[in-house]
C-alpha cells in the first residue's frame, strides 16, 4: 500500500521508479511498506526515464539508494530536490555536447556547394572521392561543377568498394598527398564518406591505418573534410568516426578523433531522387537503428535522447513513403534525409550499442551490407535487452506516436511497430542471410570486441552474443 507518509524507519530497504499514468515518481520501502518520494513528482520526464540512481534521506534520517543500472557507479549525482530533512538525489548521465560541423539541409545544395566550401575556409585544392553507385547520376557532375565554378581545382576518384577497406583509404591518403589536395570532399553513401574521411586524417599522418584505430591516435591535424552524403543512413557527415575494413583481418575498425568531424556537411535530399528505393529502405533502417541505439544505449544523454526521439518519429512516419517513390515524394525525401542526420548527431554524441556491435563483426567478416544488416538485427537485438532498454523505448514510443499505457506495454508497442515498418519494407529475416553457424563464435568475439559493446544497455559478452545468434536461427 503506497503512502505519501515517509516510514519513520531509519533505512528503506529498497527505491525504484514506478509509472503511472505516464508520470514517474520516485519510491522507496521499508518494513513492508512503500513510500512515494514527494520530490520526485516534481522532476522532468527525462530525469525519471534516465535516472540510474535514487538517493532519499527521509526525515528520520534513513536512505534509500538504489542503482536503477550500472551507471550508478559512475561518477555523477545530478542535482538535489526537496530541502529541510528530505532529501532526494538522484544521479543522471553527466554530458558533453560536440558538433563543430557546420551543416546545411536544402534541396539543391549540391549545386552551390563551391560557395559554401568557399565559405567555410575549407581549401582549394579538392580531393572529390565519389561513391561509384552515382555513376549514372547528375550529381557528381553537378558537384564537381560548382566547386570549379568557385576556383577550386577538383581530382576526382571514385575507385570505393562497399564496406571501405584499409587499402583503399590509405590509397586515397596517398592520391592527396601527391596530388597537393588541401581538402577532401566526399559524395555518396557511408562507405565513400568514411573512406574519404579516414583519407583526410592519413593525408597528413602517413601511418597504416590499423596503427591509428581507436580514438585521438593520430599526431597531425587532419585534412578539411566536407561530406556530402546521398543516403539517408550514414549520418557519417555529423560524427568523428570512420570504419573500415581490415580485409587481412576479416574486421572492421574505427579511426577517430576531434580533427576527423566534417568541415561542412551538404544533405540534399534530392540526391535521395536517384536512390533505389531498396537502398532507401536499407540506409533508412539504419538511421533509424542510429536513433534507436542513441536513445537505448547507456550513454544516451539529454540532448542525443531528444534528437533521436525526433529523429524516430521522422522516420517511422515519412520511410515508407519515401521507398514507394524516392523520385516524386519530395517531402518525404526531405524527411528521411534530415532525420538520417539528426540521428548521426544523436549517436555521434551518445553511441551505438549491440545491433552495431554485431551488425559491424557480421559486415567486416562477411562483407554483407550495412544497412541491411542493421534492418534485420534492431528488433530481434533489442528484444533481447529487455528491461534494459523498456523505458527508453517507451520513450521512443510516444515519441512516434503510440499511446500504450506503461513501459513494458509501450516498449512492446513500439517493437511491434518497427517490425511491422521492416516488414512492409521487404527486410528479410536474419535466417534469411544464409549466414553459417560456424561464424557465430567468431562474429561473437568482434561483437564483443566493439568499441561501442560498453554502451550496450544490458551487458553483452562473447557468450552473450552467442547465445543470440543461436536464438536468431
Ligand atoms: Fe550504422
Amino acid at each position: 500500500m503506497a503512502s505519501t507518509s515517509p516510514p519513520a524507519a531509519a533505512w528503506f530497504s529498497t527505491a525504484g521508479w514506478r509509472e503511472k499514468e505516464g508520470h514517474h515518481t520516485a519510491f522507496a520501502t521499508a518494513g513492508g511498506a512503500t513510500t512515494i518520494i514527494p520530490e520526485s513528482t516534481h522532476l522532468p520526464p527525462y530525469v525519471a526515464r534516465k535516472a540510474a540512481a535514487i538517493e532519499w534521506v527521509g526525515p528520520a534520517g534513513g536512505v534509500a539508494c538504489q542503482a536503477l543500472s550500472e551507471r550508478a557507479a559512475q561518477r555523477y549525482w545530478g542535482a538535489v530536490e526537496g530541502g529541510g530533512q528530505h532529501r532526494l538525489r538522484y544521479g543522471v548521465p553527466t554530458m558533453s555536447w560536440r558538433l563543430p560541423t557546420r551543416i546545411e539541409i536544402q534541396p539543391g545544395c549540391l549545386a552551390t556547394a563551391g560557395a559554401s566550401v568557399r565559405a567555410a575556409a575549407a581549401g582549394s585544392k579538392a580531393l572529390l572521392v565519389v561513391d561509384p553507385g552515382l555513376a549514372a547520376t547528375p550529381w557528381p557532375d553537378r558537384l564537381a561543377a560548382s566547386l570549379r565554378a568557385a576556383g577550386l581545382t577538383v581530382d576526382i576518384d571514385d575507385g570505393i568498394e562497399p564496406n571501405p577497406r584499409t587499402t583503399t583509404a590509405e590509397r586515397l591518403a596517398a592520391r592527396a598527398r601527391e596530388g597537393g589536395a588541401d581538402l577532401v570532399v566526399a559524395l555518396g553513401g557511408g562507405s565513400a564518406l568514411d573512406a574519404a574521411k579516414a583519407a583526410a586524417m592519413l593525408a597528413t599522418n602517413p601511418r597504416p591505418v590499423v596503427e591509428l584505430a581507436g580514438a585521438e591516435r593520430y599526431s597531425e591535424a587532419p585534412l578539411p573534410f566536407v561530406a556530402c552524403p546521398t543516403t539517408c543512413g550514414t549520418g557519417s557527415e555529423v560524427t568523428w568516426v570512420a570504419v573500415l575494413t581490415d580485409a587481412a583481418a576479416g574486421r572492421k575498425i574505427s579511426v577517430k578523433g576531434h580533427g576527423m568531424f566534417p568541415r561542412l556537411a551538404l544533405v540534399d535530399p534530392d540526391a535521395l531522387s536517384t536512390l533505389p528505393p531498396r537502398l532507401v529502405a536499407w540506409t533508412g533502417m539504419d538511421a533509424l537503428t542510429h536513433a534507436v541505439e542513441a536513445a537505448t544505449c547507456r550513454a544516451a544523454n539529454p540532448v542525443s535522447t531528444v534528437l533521436a526521439e525526433r529523429a524516430v518519429e521522422l522516420l517511422m512516419r515519412e520511410l515508407p513513403r519515401a521507398v514507394a517513390d524516392p523520385a516524386a515524394d519530395a517531402p518525404a525525401r526531405s524527411a528521411v534525409a534530415l532525420a538520417s542526420t539528426v540521428a548521426g548527431m544523436a549517436f555521434g554524441n551518445a553511441d551505438v550499442a549491440a545491433v552495431h556491435c554485431l551488425s559491424e563483426a557480421i559486415g567486416g567478416l562477411l562483407d554483407l551490407p550495412h544497412g541491411l544488416l542493421n534492418a534485420v538485427l534492431l528488433v530481434p537485438v533489442l528484444r533481447s535487452q529487455g528491461e534494459a532498454v523498456e523505458a527508453s523505448l517507451a520513450g521512443l514510443a510516444r515519441a512516434a506516436g503510440i499511446g500504450e499505457a506503461g513501459s513494458h506495454g509501450a516498449a512492446e508497442a513500439f517493437l511491434d511497430r518497427v517490425e511491422a515498418l521492416a516488414g512492409g519494407l521487404a527486410i528479410p529475416s536474419f535466417s534469411a542471410l544464409g549466414i553459417d553457424p560456424a561464424h557465430h563464435p567468431a562474429i561473437a568475439r568482434e561483437a564483443a570486441a566493439n568499441g561501442s559493446n560498453p554502451s550496450c544497455a544490458r551487458t553483452m559478452d562473447e557468450a552473450a552474443y552467442r547465445e543470440l545468434l543461436a536464438s536468431l536461427g
